[in-house]
């Protein structure tokens, strides 16, 4: 059995990583920083290989999957992503660029992809890590948000699609995560954030359930909920002032 797991230098997809190796799995890590991922080789239990790959590139998604098209992958783990913290009219344009293509155009390419192979031998999973902000949208985070809202949507509309096959596509939606997210995006936590560990256990069970949505812990299920009940201008505030609670103090917001 084999698994592919992107963003598995650190957080999230390296908790994952370890989880599906204890289940048997050979897995595959992705992400640009190799010493991080050399690292982690000898903590699987049952092995797997380094791919350095930016996925924000285009070809590297193509590439990764010429590498292991005859594979016979069985799980497919889109986790890579980071946030932009701001107001858009002044983050970097550049940056927000690498981050779309990489929330959203790597893990659609890589969908796109691997999904047809696993369909063709129906079985597989596709595992797509999404966000609480996929719900609402996020002022200060307004295209992270926007991104992560096109992982759910997605992953939905495939869902429907490939119905009655044997692969199952989730999506994770997690709320505060303990990671290296906010280093990334230059903010502090606002909110209690879970364990990655945690949540990575969450998301791997469920996954194997054939459960397509995983809101991990308390607020995440209470946000989503609240994000079916509350007017969009009201949910648009609310993540306003938890994005300007993340911000340091000397910040202009
Ligand atoms: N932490 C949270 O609070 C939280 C909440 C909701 C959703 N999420 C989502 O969870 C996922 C994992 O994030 P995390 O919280 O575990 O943060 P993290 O510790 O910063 O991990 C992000 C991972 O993505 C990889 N990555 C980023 N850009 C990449 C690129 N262009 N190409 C290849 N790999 C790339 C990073 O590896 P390299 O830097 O080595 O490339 C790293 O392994 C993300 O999609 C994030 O949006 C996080």
């Amino acid at each position: 059995m084999k698994a592919i797991v992107t963003g598995a230098s650190s957080g999230i997809g390296k908790e994952i990583a370890k989880i599906l190796s204890e289940k048997g799995y050979y897995i595959i890590l992705v992400a640009r920083r190799k010493e991080l991922l050399d690292a982690l080789i000898p903590k699987l239990k049952n092995g797997g290989e380094v791919f350095v790959a930016d996925l924000s590139k285009e070809n590297a998604c193509k590439d990764l999957y010429e590498a292991y098209k005859d594979a016979d992958i069985d799980v497919l783990v889109n986790n890579a992503g980071f946030g932009v913290h701001g107001k858009f009219s002044e983050t970097d344009l550049e940056r927000d660029l690498s981050m779309l293509k990489t929330n959203v155009l790597g893990l659609h390419t890589l969908t796109k992809l691997f999904l047809p192979d696993m369909l063709k031998r129906n079985k597989g999973y596709i595992l797509n890590v999404a966000s609480l902000a996929a719900f609402m949208s996020g002022p200060l985070m307004s295209a992270y948000y926007a991104s992560k809202a096109y992982v759910l949507r997605l992953s939905r509309g495939i869902s429907k699609e490939i119905k009655g096959s044997g692969v199952k596509i989730s999506v994770l939606c997690p709320g505060p995560v303990d990671t290296e997210f906010n280093k990334v995006a230059g903010v502090k936590f606002a909110l209690k954030p879970l364990s990655a560990k945690k949540v990575a256990h969450i998301a791997v069970k469920r996954m194997f359930k054939g459960k397509f949505l995983t809101l991990p812990g308390i607020t995440a299920k209470f946000s989503a909920l609240f994000s079916k009940i509350l007017p969009d201008c009201i949910l648009s505030e609310c993540s306003y002032l938890i994005q300007k609670k993340k911000v340091k103090k000397n910040s202009k917001f």
